[in-house]
């Protein structure tokens, strides 16, 4: 059975949940899903902006079939070729002959190389070209890298909607709140919206920023995403959000603390150091064991501090490879802005501090504290007053 949902009286969401997918782009937990936005506008003419992923192709199908009433389909907009948005063009086309592919010349370079499509009759359009659909006009602007080279986003100047592709996307599902004024945002999808930006899009701040310069030219009633929620109301929390992310700006002034430790002794110096911090007035100190927190939720919380205190380790001469994997990771995803503490164990040969400096000293904009341990198996009482210090140092930073 169907299930769809007005965004405005022309235009219909037509997507699904997955809440048994484990990994989007099989390596980010979903413990909550992920829904795969589509829309349907329906005009004079009718127009699908994306489809959806192969996995909810049957609720699609159905969503797609019910918002038509019987009427054909006569473009298809293609703002995104992932293929957790394009997986279903094919069928599409199988289903409604003579439907229009719209994109840009990129986009269309990715249809073929997916699907081939090439007899699929296609529309090629430039920054700012428009499509007239009866009363509304759809106008598309480029937003490459945010978060493929091929992304736009499709206006409807009638709506004031903007069909923003990943932008202002997030992980979780869908509970029937499709608008983010139904639900308490900043406690409930903060957090999954915040991990989706900076693994999937975090790299490429300075897109952001130019997409983001480009959509406030526009007057925007409404933001229709490929992921999560739609914003009907108070814009202006997500794009802080997003200004400040895309910049590299902390969002707290808190300490973030990731040990990798094999047996807890270098755990148990991060335990000390945070309730240190917390003495002297830190208050948001947040410990994390990067053995056991995914990769994904580590990096949205080196976005969302300025200060990082990085533990680990020393694992067959090398740094112990949660953190390696972690620092890999941040230097992947272009981390920037950050101010680092590092702290080294080692048994017999400490190294991990040297790898971690490696690593990090290639990230833009980055400090590193002045004090940093190596501890040699467990913390000594002699090294307190070491650490003592470098918690007043962080603390100073965090304004106490
Ligand atoms: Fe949701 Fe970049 O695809």
């Amino acid at each position: 059975m169907y299930n769809i949902r007005n965004v405005t009286k022309d235009i219909v969401w037509i997507g699904a949940n997955d809440r048994r997918l484990a990994l989007f782009e099989n390596v980010f937990p979903l413990p909550e899903g992920v829904s795969y936005n589509s829309y349907l506008l329906k005009d004079e003419k009718t127009v699908l902006l994306d489809t959806a992923d192969a996995a909810v192709a049957g609720q699609f199908f159905e969503n797609l079939e019910a918002a038509l009433e019987g009427r054909k389909l006569d473009y298809v907009v293609v703002n995104h070729m992932e293929p957790d948005h394009c997986a279903l063009l094919e069928e599409v086309l199988r289903r409604y002959p003579g439907a229009v592919l719209v994109g840009n010349a990129k986009t269309f370079t990715l249809i073929s190389g997916f699907f081939g499509l090439e007899k699929a009759e296609r529309m090629t359009v430039k920054e700012g070209d428009s499509l007239i659909c009866g009363k509304h006009t759809l106008y598309f602007y480029f937003a490459p890298m945010v978060h493929w080279p091929e992304v736009m986003v499709t206006y409807d100047a009638a709506d004031k909607v903007l069909f923003s592709a990943d932008a202002f996307g997030s992980f979780k599902s869908l509970d029937g709140n499709l608008f983010s004024d139904e639900v308490n945002y900043e406690r409930d999808w903060l957090d999954e919206a915040r991990r989706y930006y900076t693994n999937i899009v975090g790299k490429y701040g300075v897109m952001v920023q130019t997409a983001l310069k480009k959509l406030s030219a526009l007057d925007i009633s409404c933001i229709c995403p490929l992921h999560g929620l739609v914003w009907r109301s108070d814009f202006s929390f997500l794009l802080e959000k997003y200004d400040k992310w895309s910049r590299y700006e902390e969002e707290s002034r808190g300490v973030v603390i990731i040990y990798a430790s094999i047996y807890g002794h270098t755990e148990n110096v991060a335990e000390i150091l945070a309730t240190r911090l917390s003495e002297k007035g830190v208050r948001d100190v947040r410990v994390y064991d990067a053995s056991k927190t995914h990769v994904s939720e580590l990096i949205a919380e080196i976005f969302r501090v300025k200060n990082v205190v990085l533990a680990s380790s020393t694992y067959n001469a090398e740094l112990y490879t949660p953190m390696k994997n972690l620092v890999a990771d941040m230097k992947a995803l272009a981390v920037q802005n950050k101010n680092f503490a590092l702290i080294e164990n080692g048994s017999w040969a400490p190294y991990a501090k040297t790898q971690m400096t490696e690593t990090l000293s290639s990230l833009k904009n980055c400090t590193f504290e002045e004090i940093s341990l190596t501890v040699r198996s467990s913390l000594k009482e002699g090294q307190i007053a070491e650490l003592d210090a470098l918690a007043a140092s962080l603390a100073a930073k965090c304004g106490k």
